[in-house]
C-alpha cells in the first residue's frame, strides 16, 4: 500500500479527501493554493517553538506569533463545523526566561471565537536537566472547537476507574455499582513517555511527539474515514496515528527526509509492521530496574551502622 507526496499544487484544486498524502510544500503555500471549503475534520500539530531546531530559523516572538495566526487563520476556514484544532506546543526559551507558547498562542484562537474544550497537559519524564529553574516535563495540548456541535467519543477512550467496585449508597440505584463499566474518563493530564533515546518510535527528526498522544486525540475527536490534518507534519507521528484507526491523513512538511521517513512510516501504519507505542499501554515503573538501586558509595556511615 502506498502514500503519494506531492510537492506541487494547482491554486484552487482539491486533491481527494479519500487519499492519505504528504505534502512536500510550505504550509502557508499549501493552504493558499487549497480551496477555502471546510474539509477538514481535526487539525492537530506540533508547530517548529522558535528555539533555535535544525529546521526553523529562530525570530522575534512577536514575528513568530504573527507567523503562527497567518496559518492558523488559513487553516480556520478549512475546518468544518464539527471539527476541533489541537495545538501542542512547550516552552519558547530566550536567556534562561520561558515563554509558555500556549498563553501566546491562546489569543489568536480567541479572535476567531473558537471554543476552549481543555488545555491538556502532556507529562513526560525525560528532558534536560535544570540548574537555575526546575526541570520542564510537561507541555500543553490547546483543544478547541469551531462549534458547540463537535464530534467527541469519550467511550473510545475510557481507561480503567481507580475503584470499579465503588457502589451507590442511596436512591434508586442504592448498591449497584455506581461507575461506568466502559471506565472513566481520562482527564486532563496524561502521562505518555516523549520520544527520546532508545524510544520504539524514535526516527532522525530531533522533536517526534509521541502517536500514543494523538492516538487519544484521534479517536475521540473523529469517527472513522474522517480527515486530519497536520500543517508541521515532521515524520507523521499523528498520520501514524490516524491511519492506525481507518482516519485518512494529509501532512506538510518542509523538509525532504522527514517526509520520505513519514511516507515509510504511514505504509508500515497500512501494512500494519509499524512500531509503536499504544497509548494505554502502562507506564514503566522504574522501580524495578537494578538502576534505581542506590549506589553503594552514595550510603551513609549511618546508614551502614543501621544495615
Ligand atoms: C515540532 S516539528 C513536528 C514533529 C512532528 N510532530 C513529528 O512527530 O514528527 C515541526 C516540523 O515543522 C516543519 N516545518 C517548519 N516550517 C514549516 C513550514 N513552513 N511548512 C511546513 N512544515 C514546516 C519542520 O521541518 C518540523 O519537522
Amino acid at each position: 500500500m502506498s502514500v503519494e507526496i506531492v510537492s506541487k499544487m494547482k491554486k484552487g484544486s482539491l486533491p481527494d479527501i479519500n487519499d492519505d498524502l504528504l505534502f512536500l510544500i510550505d504550509v502557508e503555500r499549501f493552504l493558499d493554493a487549497l480551496p477555502e471549503e471546510p474539509i477538514f475534520d481535526l487539525v492537530v500539530t506540533s508547530p517548529p517553538y522558535n528555539i533555535g531546531k535544525e529546521y526553523e530559523k529562530q525570530v522575534p516572538l512577536e514575528d513568530y506569533l504573527v507567523w503562527q495566526e497567518r496559518i492558523i487563520n488559513k487553516i480556520y476556514p478549512r475546518l468544518k463545523d464539527t471539527g476541533s484544532i489541537c495545538w501542542q506546543v512547550g516552552n519558547y526559551v530566550e536567556n534562561g526566561s520561558i515563554t509558555p507558547l500556549d498563553i501566546e498562542i491562546a489569543p489568536i484562537f480567541k479572535k476567531l471565537n473558537m471554543h476552549l474544550r481543555n488545555r491538556i497537559i502532556w507529562h513526560f519524564g525525560h528532558g534536560l536537566h535544570n540548574k537555575n529553574r526546575f526541570s520542564g516535563r510537561y507541555e500543553v495540548v490547546l483543544w478547541y472547537t469551531k462549534s458547540d456541535s463537535y464530534t467527541f467519543n469519550l467511550d473510545d477512550v475510557r481507561i480503567p476507574a481507580k475503584y470499579p467496585g465503588k457502589r451507590s449508597y442511596r436512591g434508586d440505584n442504592k448498591g449497584k455499582p455506581s461507575g461506568n463499566p466502559k471506565g472513566k474518563n481520562p482527564e486532563d493530564v496524561w502521562d505518555i513517555p516523549n520520544v527520546k533515546g532508545n524510544h520504539v518510535e524514535k526516527t532522525t527528526h530531533p522533536c517526534q511527539f509521541p502517536v500514543g498522544l494523538i492516538e487519544r486525540l484521534i479517536l475521540a475527536l473523529t469517527n472513522p474515514n474522517d480527515l486530519v490534518f497536520d500543517p508541521f507534519a515532521g515524520v507523521a507521528s499523528s498520520g501514524v496515528a490516524a491511519l492506525l484507526h481507518d482516519r485518512h491523513f494529509w501532512g506538510c512538511e518542509i523538509v525532504k527526509d522527514y517526509i520520505n521517513i513519514g511516507k515509510l512510516r504511514l505504509e508500515q501504519t497500512l501494512d500494519k509492521t509499524i512500531k509503536y507505542r499504544p497509548f494505554d499501554k502502562p507506564i514503566y515503573d522504574p522501580r524495578t530496574s537494578a538502576l534505581s538501586k542506590i549506589p553503594d558509595e552514595w550510603r551513609t556511615s549511618n546508614e551502614d551502622s543501621d544495615l
